[in-house]
């Protein structure tokens, strides 16, 4: 890692003079519909896409022109955006909160590149030949692997070993732990059986509730039902907390090293990944590391115009801060990226919900916008009518794979038209003179964009997922934020390890033992005395 150079002052956004000129631009290119847009501009396509790394970003849907985007690049270069980028790629303390670096670029790095200092690259390497060296003798050992983690210990490898469902021949049957209330340890227990079941427990802290939880109930299983003596050969872990894991009865080769600069959210790329390693298996996976590099040199050198996830994040700026559309649904047309939004909604949500600045003010602009979504197809027929002709706004974005990822191109071939269809209703609508009946008016003019590319292989879901990590900070440096804390969970974590003693009935034995400092308070005490009234069937 690089010394710990001072960072200069940054600006913030709406600090900047094409902040000021795009508010100006509101009333005129804002207030333009999109059909007038396309009918100013036969080239329209040719103007609003970008292609770069076999990802096509078609954003002739957005709400923009050559004036808003040439102003967007401007605010990119007020911002300081590369200045940010090389600081991130350097090493340096970005995540000022927790004085970190950041540095999940360099999980995906090939060896000589040294990100992040020679030293990182070396652990990086050594670490990731470990963890894949790992990855193909337990996909031969074990029938079942179960992932056992929450947030980004989950939604990670949950979701891209379901996006790269066809490339999992061979494997063992995955499956993934994260809730605390018991339901999908129960389920995979009584799945599986335990000569032939692995658990990797995935915790960056190791002291996760949740995850912790689940670890102990599949250790009693084992445990249980093989004796003590077994552990050590069905338990993996990945964390950065030894200790925890000496205490857990971790086997030292069966454990993996994290770094306190990778991120939980940014982490599917470190060991963090052994599930979807063992599920792809090590060549996949390193193609899957390939994919998100890629993404990374083209963030770092390409002009903005062409920058896939600065034109991305710059869109998203004008669609949140100027058109005022403080949500965005994200629209698979795959059903294999099923889980693609709930892993964006961590990504996104966790990163840019904060509303104090760097600096430590209270922003006084719109951050971070409300992520939601579901496969496309699915979505046209149960929340598209409010989006096509509802009071509320969105923001869209299409995913869109050219080539069929079940083999049924035929198939696919419909899941194709009815993402182009929907597109293009969402920009042009109909009008009353088309529709015939005020109610079958459509207003269009609801902004999307397009991400299209060839199949959704192990590179391509790597470009994929690092275009929107790279977003989410390009946005972050326009917001003036820290994109790589999270205090807003701590204080539910705090509450909850007090309230454990009234849920569980322990509130004194808790007190005096100092586990749970504070009791319930009293406007609480009627709910618990009814949940309680009803754990006791009285
Ligand atoms: O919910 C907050 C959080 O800290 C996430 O940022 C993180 O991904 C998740 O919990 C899991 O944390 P860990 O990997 O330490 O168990």
């Amino acid at each position: 890692m690089s010394a710990q150079a001072p960072q200069p002052p940054r600006v913030a956004g709406p600090e900047t003079r094409p902040w000021q000129r795009l508010r100006e631009l509101v009333s005129t290119t804002g207030a333009r519909h999109l059909r007038e847009l396309f009918a100013a501009d036969p080239q329209r396509f040719e103007h609003c896409s970008a292609q770069a790394a076999g990802l096509l970003l078609d954003y002739s849907r957005q709400r923009v022109d050559a004036e808003v985007l040439a102003t967007l690049a401007a605010l990119a270069e007020a911002v300081g955006l590369r200045g940010a980028i090389a600081a991130m790629r350097r090493g340096e303390p970005i995540n000022t909160t927790e004085k970190r670096a950041v540095l999940h670029v360099a999980l995906r790095q090939r060896e000589g590149q040294q990100l992040g200092g020679a030293a990182i690259e070396a652990q990086v390497l050594a670490e990731r030949a470990r963890m894949l060296d790992f990855a193909e003798r337990m996909r031969r050992k074990y029938r079942t692997v179960v992932n056992i983690g929450i947030g980004g210990s989950d939604l990670g490898p949950a979701m891209a070993v379901r996006a790269l469902a066809r490339y999992t021949g061979g494997a063992p049957r995955m499956a993934f732990v994260s809730n605390v209330d018991g339901c999908q340890i129960a389920d995979v227990i009584a799945e599986s059986d335990p000569v032939t079941t692995l658990f990797i427990v995935s915790s960056k802290t190791f002291t996760t509730q949740e995850t912790l939880a689940n670890a102990h109930a599949a250790r009693e299983w084992i445990a249980g039902t093989l004796g003590d003596a077994a552990v050590p050969d069905h338990f993996a872990a990945v964390s950065v907390n030894t200790p925890a894991m000496n205490s857990f009865g971790v086997h030292p080769d069966y454990r993996f090293e994290m770094w306190d600069w990778v991120g939980g959210r940014y982490s599917i790329w470190s060991s963090i990944g052994v599930s979807l390693a063992i599920a792809i298996g090590s060549e996949r996976f390193l193609e899957f590391l390939d994919g998100g590099r890629e993404i990374d040199e083209h963030f770092a050198a390409a002009p903005w115009k062409a920058n896939l996830p600065a034109l991305a994040a710059l869109l998203g700026v004008w669609n949140v801060n100027f058109l005022g559309l403080p949500t965005l649904a994200v629209l698979p047309y795959d059903e294999r990226l099923a889980r693609f939004p709930a892993y964006l909604q961590q990504l996104e949500m966790e990163s840019l919900g904060k509303s104090v600045t760097l600096g430590g003010t209270p922003v006084q602009w719109s951050t971070g916008p409300v992520i939601w979504g579901e496969p496309g197809n699915n979505a046209q027929h149960s929340f598209f009518q409010l989006l096509h002709q509802g009071t509320p706004r969105a923001a869209l974005d299409f995913l869109l794979p050219a080539r069929s990822s079940s083999g049924r191109q035929g198939q696919h071939d419909l899941a194709i038209a009815n993402c182009l269809a929907q597109a293009e209703a969402f920009a042009f609508g109909q009008s009353l003179e088309a529709a015939g009946s005020v109610h079958k008016v459509h207003e269009g003019n609801r902004p999307s964009t397009l991400i299209a590319f060839e199949a959704l292989d192990p590179a391509t879901l790597g470009r994929l997922i690092a275009l929107y990590e790279h977003k989410v900070f390009a946005q972050s440096v326009v917001w003036g934020i820290n994109a790589f804390d999270q205090w807003g969970v701590e204080l539910g974590k705090k509450l909850c390890a007090a309230l454990v003693p009234a849920v569980t009935g322990d509130e004194e034995g808790a007190g005096s033992s100092g586990a749970g400092s504070a009791a319930a308070p009293e406007h609480l005490r009627p709910l618990l005395g009814a949940l309680r009234g009803w754990k006791q069937g009285s």
